[in-house]
């Protein structure tokens, strides 16, 4: 099953919205797998940033992640990494769709509410970075069959 990270950001803790992408996100149909409320670190802000490195708005991402607590999550599904980037919106909020996270909830680049891999292969890369194995739980939901064709 396709596997992707999300990060509800500092500033959607902050502003109360972890349950509302949980929900959004259970809604969808996606099966939650990890999840942990904590303090990013500046060795991992800069490990799973590292791609950003050099570029202008790096600075500001960094202090932006480590500011306060973040809910990192992985979340399996068909096409989870796609379905889920489609429920956050686009990167920049005025150009996220309509009914999208960041659409809702958001107006700026650097306070755009969440994080999600952008390919399977960084889905799965990004989980190993943030979750043990043994932090990750293996299981069936009832309505699966419901949802999984
Ligand atoms: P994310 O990684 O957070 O899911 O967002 P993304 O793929 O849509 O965007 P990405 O290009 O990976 O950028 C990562 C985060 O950096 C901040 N950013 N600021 N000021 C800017 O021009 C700028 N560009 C990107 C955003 O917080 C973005 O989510
Ligand atoms: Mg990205």
């Amino acid at each position: 099953m396709e596997k992707t990270f999300v990060i509800v950001k500092p500033d959607g803790v902050q502003r109360g919205l972890i349950g509302e992408v949980i929900a959004r996100l259970e809604r969808r149909g996606l099966r939650l797998i990890g999840a942990k409320f904590m303090q990013v670190s500046l060795e991992l802000a800069e490990t799973h940033y590292g791609i950003h490195k050099g570029k202008p708005f790096y600075a500001g991402l960094i202090q932006y992640i480590t500011s306060a607590p973040v809910m990192a999550m992985v979340w399996e599904g068909p096409n989870a990494v796609a379905a889920v980037r489609q429920t956050m919106g686009a990167t920049r909020p005025t150009e996220a769709a309509p009914g999208s996270i960041r659409h809702d909830f958001g107006l700026e680049v650097g306070r755009n509410i969440t994080h999600a891999s952008d390919s399977p292969e960084n889905g799965e890369a990004e989980t190993a970075l943030w979750f043990k194995p043994e932090e990750l739980v293996s299981w069936e939901r009832a309505v699966d069959t419901w949802i999984f064709e």
